[in-house]
């Protein structure tokens, strides 16, 4: 199974400060040497955390994929055809959340989506639809022409214990949907040391992204024995 490391963090201790350190590119490298199969950032609308000069730094520089979530809007995938990066993966985006907090509603917003699919996949971008584990959100992603969905593991990984395993098998019963419709099955959010086992084990699951945890543990011992560790867990 293939990680993807989201370094939007990064980026995050840098704004905090505006200042040139530390280096969102410097940690995508080190990333890759840890055995990180991709490089995830977010670029927002209000550019919280990534810029565009890190997303053309990076397209330059990542050898492995450069995966970029965005919101499906005219100015996002204006960007996206430019740097031309390996994956675009639409999100939903409200401007006061904290972190993405849901799926797209594809049955809702299908013309849009499938628009901005179209612009993508003209530009020779891949591209992945965040979503919920809902099998008819699913089956809309495959009919708007998405090759990928990211499936959200937001409400596995929130939770309680006893809740957990009903919700992992939510994600194994989408897992099977999307992978049913041909697609390439992704899975990310709120994904840590102590609970990717389980999902990490779901059939049909080709990729984790995997953001704060991983960025969270590498404050304390550093991005690339965090990125082994992870590694490690996914893989036992
Ligand atoms: N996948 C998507 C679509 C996300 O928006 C995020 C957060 O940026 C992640 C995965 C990673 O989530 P986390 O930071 O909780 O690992």
């Amino acid at each position: 199974m293939r990680l993807g490391v989201n370094i939007d963090h990064v980026a995050t201790v840098r704004q905090a400060r505006r200042a040139p350190e530390p280096e969102p590119v410097t940690a995508a490298l080190l990333a890759e040497l840890a055995g990180a199969h991709g490089i995830t950032v977010h670029l927002r609308g209000d550019r919280r955390h990534i810029q565009e000069r890190d997303l053309e730094l990076l397209r330059q520089v990542v050898a492995t994929r450069l995966n970029v979530e965005m919101a499906a809007t005219a100015e996002m995938i204006e960007i996206a055809a430019r740097v031309k990066p390996d994956q675009v993966t639409l999100v939903p985006e409200q401007p006061q959340e904290l972190t993405t907090t849901g799926g797209l509603d594809v049955v809702r917003h299908a013309g849009d989506l499938e628009r901005a699919v179209g612009s993508l996949r003209g530009a020779g971008i891949r591209t992945s639809l965040f979503i919920d584990t809902d099998v008819s959100q699913i089956e809309r992603a495959a009919q708007v022409g998405a090759q990928a969905v990211e499936i959200n593991t937001g409400p596995y990984a929130d939770a309680a214990e006893d809740g957990r395993g009903a919700q992992r098998d939510r994600v194994a019963r989408a897992a099977a949907a999307a992978g049913g419709q041909g697609l390439e099955v992704l899975a990310g959010h709120g994904l840590t040391y102590r609970n990717v086992g389980p999902i990490a084990a779901v059939a049909g699951i080709e990729e984790l992204n995997i953001g704060h945890s991983i960025v969270a543990r590498a404050v304390l011992v550093g991005l690339e024995r965090a990125v082994r560790e992870m590694l490690v867990l996914m893989d036992p």
